[in-house]
């Protein structure tokens, strides 16, 4: 599969038209960008854990029933994706306190809630993704009853799958956004998961094994990257 014309290029990567109206080749890039691209950085060797990570779990994801937009791994960086209609919400699920939500209620970060939460920001960069709720989307017509609906059912599914593996890797799920998109009418899953998307912490020393660590200027940014990818065992 070739790329044909670049469509979009967004923060940390860039989407390709393909022969086949369907399919679109994403491109990840090794930039980093954080507080709504107010810091840009490099994260060497991002693009390709983050585009293999994704993929390998979106196959996990797929056999346990969560549809993606996966189409095939191209390269290290590169792989075919069903073209969808990006759902402008990005969902939150959070099973311990970190990060706006630690923030947000005064609480310090790491302590687990007795249930997930799952929340929803609004797709703009201009707003800053702004915090909103399924009675804003309905409002606006972001996404319908069904969609939101269909969307709720798989990413607290999403969240019992990569809490368990990530739990056999010795990682503790904190929390993660992912995103929707709208394929022949069904609601698939898009976008990544991956350390950019993940807050990601060493079960044992609590230690950061994500952005936050870029975030944050807490060091070691490409260790973390490279540590998680090395716990996968995807390294063919
Ligand atoms: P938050 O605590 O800053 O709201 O972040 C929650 C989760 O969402 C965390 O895993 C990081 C992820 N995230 C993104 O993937 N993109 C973003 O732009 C932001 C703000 C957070």
């Amino acid at each position: 599969m070739e790329k044909k014309e670049l469509l979009y290029e967004g923060k940390a990567k860039k989407v390709y038209t393909t022969e086949d109206p369907d399919v679109l080749i994403v491109s990840y890039k090794d930039d980093a960008t954080a507080f709504n691209g107010l810091k840009k950085g490099t994260i060497v060797g991002k693009g390709a854990i983050n585009n293999r990570m994704t993929n390998y779990i979106f196959k996990k994801l797929e056999e346990k029933g969560v549809p993606t937009h996966l189409v095939e791994e191209l390269n290290d960086r590169e792989t075919a994706v069903k073209k969808v209609e990006i759902v402008p919400l990005e969902v939150i699920i959070r099973n311990f306190s970190a990060g706006s939500f630690a923030k947000k209620m005064g609480m310090e970060e790491g302590i687990k809630f007795l249930q997930p939460t799952l929340e929803f920001s609004y797709k703009n960069d201009d707003l800053g993704d702004p915090f909103i709720n399924r009675y804003y989307a309905l409002a606006l017509g972001l996404a319908t009853q069904e969609e939101i609906d269909a969307i709720t059912k798989y990413a607290f599914q999403v969240n019992e799958v990569m809490q368990e593996y990530f739990a056999s890797l010795n990682i503790e799920l904190i929390d993660f956004k992912i995103e929707f998109g709208r394929y022949h009418g069904q609601i698939i899953l898009a976008d990544e998961v991956s350390p950019d998307t993940c807050r990601l912490w060493d079960k044992d020393t609590h230690e950061k094994l994500d952005k936050d660590r870029f975030r944050r200027d807490l060091g070691n940014v490409e260790d973390a990257y490279q540590e998680v990818f090395r716990r996968l065992g995807i390294d063919k």
